[in-house]
């Protein structure tokens, strides 16, 4: 098979054979395609990068149409069954899953990194009581870059390592203070020695009335819960950590653009949006009014729906899963029965078959949270800390590329041409005189 295609410009009738690579044409290739000798070149218009990849990867797979999730090659269900999030985050930054020497490496170059400078504390101090933790995250993940501007020397391997080894120290930290601060409490300082998942419940709870939730088998969904949502290819705040990174930005300014991207409610949000909107829906009863919301534009289903997903997110079914061990220590939370209803009726009804929209990630987290005793606006934060390392795995690949340099897409024009200044303008007279003449 030639693996080319040819396309004829119907303007010229001239004939253009290019290079098909991976199922993708190099978008540069369509420049050559000229009326004239003055023209420019086609390019293509792609608002939102609907069908655009900005990057050859080899960190994550998916499969939109099958739900497959792989990291590095691994599908995410034995990730998630058999392995740590350590050992998964180790994966995704390494390309490979550690030895038991690499692990105790991995694991010291992360502890002794969990600890942030007492100005930092001070900075947080700053916030108003009810400053949202993800605007807390953003900023104080930016505020890092002040500390370390050894950081800024992007290119060189040993200080990529020892930004990525500081950002996943410091992540969990600086959530739990900023939650501590929320609740006007003292800083719990971190216990390295423990997990992961568990050192970050111990900086949120302990010794607190919440101490209960400090529980093994909660720390081990979170755990869980932190696999899931460590990377995901090219989405929203993944392409933004890119394209702040392809600057030669720093990886903590970076990340905290990243971080910045999925705050909102069509990204990482939606967790915290789902659980408002089941609140909003309050019971079974009301779940048809709220259908016929959606389909008549009032409002969206939050948590379905996926760029890439056209079947269920295999990261919803697991966080099901994960759910009924939950609930077995923590009671069950009665709004995954209005969640569940919610997605049946959806499921059978065509608006959403239609248009492929299934659960996706954010769809049964929320309610996994807040049982385990999260507030809903901490629930974008947790998706944060993971995602922390995808973001960290992709500026790495990213600065490593030799293909790539700085992002900077073209646009279509199509505001005014040239006109020139009015004549109360162009007289020069200052504004003074103007505003006077509209007194
Ligand atoms: C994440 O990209 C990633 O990988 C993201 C993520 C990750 O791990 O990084 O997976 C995490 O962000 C998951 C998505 C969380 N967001 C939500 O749950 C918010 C609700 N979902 C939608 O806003 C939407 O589905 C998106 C943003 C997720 C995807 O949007 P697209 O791909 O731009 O789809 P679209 O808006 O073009 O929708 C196509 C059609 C439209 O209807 P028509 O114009 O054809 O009539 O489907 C409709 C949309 O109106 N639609 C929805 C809907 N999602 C899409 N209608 C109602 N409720 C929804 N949730």
């Amino acid at each position: 098979m030639d693996n080319t295609v040819t396309v004829i410009d119907n303007r010229t009738e001239k004939q253009y054979t290019f290079p098909v690579t991976r199922g993708t044409i190099r978008a540069m290739d369509l420049r050559k395609i000229k009326v004239d000798a003055e023209d420019f070149g086609l390019m293509s218009y792609d608002p939102a990068f609907t069908n655009t990849a900005s990057c050859q990867s080899k960190i994550t797979f998916i499969d939109g149409d099958k739900g497959i999730l792989r990291y590095r090659g691994y599908d995410i269900a034995d990730l998630a069954e058999h392995c740590t999030f350590p050992q998964v985050a180790y994966l995704v930054i390494h390309g490979e899953l550690p030895t038991p020497e690499q692990e105790a490496e991995w694991l010291t170059a992360i502890r002794i990194h969990m600890g942030i400078f007492e100005n930092i504390k001070k900075f947080m101090e700053g916030f108003r009581y009810d400053a949202h933790p993800m605007g807390m995250l953003v900023s104080t993940m930016a505020a890092l870059s002040t500390f370390y501007p050894e950081s800024k020397e992007v290119r060189n391997h040993d200080r990529q390592m020892e930004s990525i080894h500081r950002m996943v120290g410091k992540v969990p930290i600086i959530a739990a203070y900023g939650y501590r601060h929320s609740k006007g409490l003292d800083y719990i300082a971190p216990e390295p020695q423990l997990g992961y998942a568990e050192n970050f419940m111990h900086m949120l709870w302990d010794r607190s009335p919440l101490q209960h939730l400090k529980h093994p088998v909660l720390a081990r969904a979170l755990d869980v819960l932190f696999i899931l949502h460590i990377d995901h290819e090219q989405n929203c705040s993944t392409n933004a950590m890119r394209s702040v990174g392809s600057s030669e930005a720093d990886p903590f300014l970076s990340a905290a653009a990243a971080t910045a991207g999925l705050a909102g409610p069509l990204h990482g949000g939606a967790n915290e949006a789902v659980l408002k909107m089941l609140d909003e829906i309050g019971s079974k009863e009301n779940i048809p009014e709220f259908i016929k919301g959606v389909k008549e534009g009032h409002q969206k289903l939050m948590g379905f729906g996926h760029r890439v997903y056209k079947n269920y997110d295999p990261r919803a079914k697991m966080i099901k899963k994960t759910a009924d061990e939950v609930f077995e220590i923590t009671g069950r939370n009665k709004k995954i029965d209005l969640a569940m209803e919610l997605e049946r009726i959806a499921l059978t009804d065509d608006y959403f078959v239609s248009r492929k929209l299934y659960p996706n990630v954010d769809y049964y987290s929320g309610i996994i949270y807040e049982a385990m005793g999260f507030e809903p606006k901490m629930f974008t934060v947790l998706f944060a800390i993971p995602r922390a390392v995808g973001w960290l795995a992709q500026w790495q690949e990213l600065i490593n590329d030799p293909e790539q340099k700085i992002a900077r897409p073209r646009q279509v024009y199509v505001g005014h041409e040239y006109r020139k200044l009015p004549d109360s303008y162009a007289r020069g007279t200052g504004s003074e005189e103007r505003l006077a003449s509209a007194r």
